[in-house]
């Protein structure tokens, strides 16, 4: 057996306390944070891309951070709200550009983003929040909306880090911001496109967030974001969990992701309990989980969940 030298072990114990340090460190900051003196948060050096801007969490994200300073860009494809939300933004008198972009389409990422920065400058935020959800099972899924939830669910997330990182990299400074789901964590009955796009998009941001480690780019953030069901309008259903656990508020959602953002955090889940319950899959047994799951979520949920009509509101 080869032998350990002892510059290898000191050095191993090393970055064992290293480690030790830094577990010790986030729990300590939490508290330290609280003691200090709240500053809101401050985006006036920053042009913010929204895509899906132009309403539910996009919207209200687009109004928080231009109440932190930031000019705002939005992308959607509903062009309609788009001019609405836009001009709400200006009428308080902050700086907003909407541009009709469909994120599933890699050609109009790239000539977007291309646009943005001649017309306004380069981005430094970039919040990827265009989502969408058909809500069928696996057996009755149509191919031709699979495609479309992936596209614009996970691929157009990469897409548009791949447009807009360079200059992010090139200064170390940006964030990226990726909002994912609660059920990310979780293939969850008539929601398995939906469920497997935005776990995706989790291995996304690690990846992204271990890359930018391995560059020594520690100027630049990546937060991801697991929220539960939000009463935006992309669906509803009621069950046993909803009757306890109300959909939130998605202006609460956005000023929980504007403040993780701000403060460089890797992930929030909204409620934050929720992240413990992930991690009872991994004690409990399979059948006593899904016993657990049907009595928490109760199965009802199944026949009532209701979602946007993308098709007939000219959406897509
Ligand atoms: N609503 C929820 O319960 C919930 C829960 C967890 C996570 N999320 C996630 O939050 C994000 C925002 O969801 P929301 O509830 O505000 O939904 P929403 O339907 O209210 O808003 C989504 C926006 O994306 C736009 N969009 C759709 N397809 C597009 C495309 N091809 N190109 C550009 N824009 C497009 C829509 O026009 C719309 O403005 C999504 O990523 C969603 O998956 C939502």
């Amino acid at each position: 057996m080869a032998s350990v030298s002892l510059s290898a072990i000191i050095l191993g114990l090393l970055q064992l306390a290293n480690i030790l340090g830094l577990v010790l460190w986030s729990m300590v900051s939490p508290l330290l944070r609280l003691c200090r003196k709240k500053h809101s948060p401050d985006f006036s050096c920053d042009i913010v891309l929204i895509t899906g801007g132009a309403q539910g969490l996009g919207r209200e994200l687009a109004f928080l951070f231009s109440s932190a300073g930031a000019t705002i860009v939005l992308w959607d494809i509903n062009q309609e709200k788009l001019r609405e939300t836009v001009s709400e933004i200006t009428a308080r008198g902050c700086e907003a550009f909407g541009y009709v972009v469909d994120v599933s389409k890699r050609e109009e990422i790239e000539k977007g983003a291309e646009r943005v920065r001649e017309e306004v400058g380069n981005v430094s935020v970039l919040v990827n929040n265009a989502g969408i959800m058909f809500g069928k099972s696996i057996m009755d899924s149509d191919d031709a909306q699979v495609d479309l939830t992936f596209k614009i669910n996970t691929l157009a997330y990469y897409r548009t880090v791949k447009s807009f990182l360079p200059w992010m990299l090139q200064n170390n400074y940006g964030y990226v911001v990726n909002i994912c789901s609660i059920v990310s964590y979780e293939g969850m009955p008539r929601l398995w496109d939906y469920s497997a796009s935005k776990a995706a998009v989790l291995s996304f941001s690690e990846t992204l967030r271990k890359e930018l480690r391995l560059a020594g780019k520690n100027g630049v953030s990546v937060t991801a974001v697991f929220p539960y069901y939000i009463s935006t309008g992309m669906l509803s259903y009621s069950n046993t969990l909803t009757s306890y656990l109300p959909p939130l508020d998605p202006k609460d959602v956005a000023m929980k992701t504007v403040n993780a953002t701000c403060e460089k955090k890797f992930c929030i889940h909204l409620p934050s309990f929720l992240y413990w319950g992930n991690l009872v899959k991994f004690f409990l047994p399979t059948k006593a989980y899904d016993e657990s799951m049907s009595l928490f979520f109760g199965d009802q949920y199944v026949t009532n969940l209701k979602v946007r009509n993308y098709l007939s509101s000219g959406e897509k």
